[in-house]
């Protein structure tokens, strides 16, 4: 008798347990990153982050980018803030911009390719975005500024950059912790430039390379400068190049393509190279953009571990892949 209820009580609790269970199963943490497809945030949503950089602050990262959900306030611009453990797994931290053109730019005024430094010495956070009219003639840099990572962040004022044009800019932040800013300069090129010490303006202008790129990204990697820009071509994808040096400043070498012409890039477009340093390997992720200029909310990720070194680079056809954010080390995911 005894053993029979205990049975049906156990039947009775596998029942009800189950359903948590499978909830928690659904739910549980990506363990792998798909490149192109939908990346589901802590709530279950598409990660808005798009044109976006991402910084290490400790041991956990933020993405910042920008915010294109559906349903914002058509006046405002936001800029959102992830953060993460380990660059799979992202936490929404919140809309740390929602801004209605401080700067007078008019409707469809523009906020793109956000991208936030954290500067040792005043302990603040400066953001930089590109800031424009709609038709993109305005071509200045905004920043903001904020305490804590996840904002909010207050505007602070908008310039162009060594007086020159600046339409997408990138982060780069070397080795030694040297903060730099790349910009396009419509007329002239890919400009690479040093930031002040408090990072509220620029101090200097590193290397002018006369190359008609934007979606700007630096790496740092064994010892060697590698530099991805893609072509101007808007919304659509086009065959994103790199080149190499020895200096930031240069010689740069001829740019060459990062993947089989025909693809694309496949479909996507630069935005930041990230250095995964672990203890055992050091993995290059390409941080790209898979634009929807109809449903941008929608725009998708493409990030890959770069095939990097001795001058070389390449960016491999796109698969769902793991990455150990303690080793470095980075493997296709099996059996996705
Ligand atoms: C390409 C840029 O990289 C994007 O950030 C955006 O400005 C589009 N052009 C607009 O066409």
């Amino acid at each position: 008798m005894k053993i029979k209820f205990s049975i049906r009580a156990l039947i009775i609790l596998m029942a009800f347990g189950m359903i948590p269970y499978l909830n928690f199963a659904q739910n549980s943490p990506p363990k792998v990153i798909r490149p192109g497809e939908l990346w589901p945030d802590n709530n279950g949503n598409h990660i808005q982050a798009h044109g976006g950089g991402i910084i290490k602050v400790k041991d956990t990262y933020f993405w910042y980018g920008e915010e294109r959900a559906n349903g914002l306030d058509s006046n405002k611009r936001y800029v959102s803030c992830y953060a993460s453990k380990d660059l799979t797994n992202w936490t929404f931290k919140g809309d740390v911009v929602q801004m209605t053109d401080p700067d007078n730019l008019g409707s469809g005024w523009l906020l793109e390719r956000p991208k936030v430094y954290y500067n040792q010495k005043t302990q603040k956070y400066v953001l930089y975005f590109h800031m424009d009219n709609k038709t993109y003639k305005v071509a200045k840099v905004g920043i903001a500024v904020s305490d804590k990572p996840d904002g909010n962040f207050k505007y602070l004022k908008s310039f162009r950059p060594l007086d020159h044009e600046s339409r997408d800019i990138g982060q780069f932040i070397d080795d030694d912790g040297t903060a730099y800013l790349v910009f396009e300069d419509r007329p002239f090129g890919f400009r690479i430039a040093k930031l002040a010490d408090d990072y509220l303006s620029i101090e200097k202008e590193i290397c002018l390379i006369p190359a008609h790129m934007e979606g700007g990204a630096i790496i740092h990697y064994k010892g060697l400068y590698y530099a991805i820009g893609s072509a101007l071509t808007g919304w659509k994808a086009n065959p994103n190049k790199y080149a190499t040096a020895t200096s930031l400043a240069g010689p740069w070498s001829d740019f060459k393509d990062i993947a089989p012409a025909e693809t694309n890039t496949y479909g996507s477009q630069s935005t930041m190279i990230i250095k995964v340093v672990g203890d055992k390997s050091t993995t290059a992720i390409f941080m790209g953009d898979i634009w929807k200029p109809k449903t941008q909310s929608d725009s998708r990720y493409l990030w890959m571990p770069l095939e990097i070194g001795e001058g070389n680079l390449r960016l491999p056809e796109p698969k769902p892949w793991e990455l150990n954010i303690k080793s470095g080390e980075w493997k296709y995911a099996t059996g996705q």
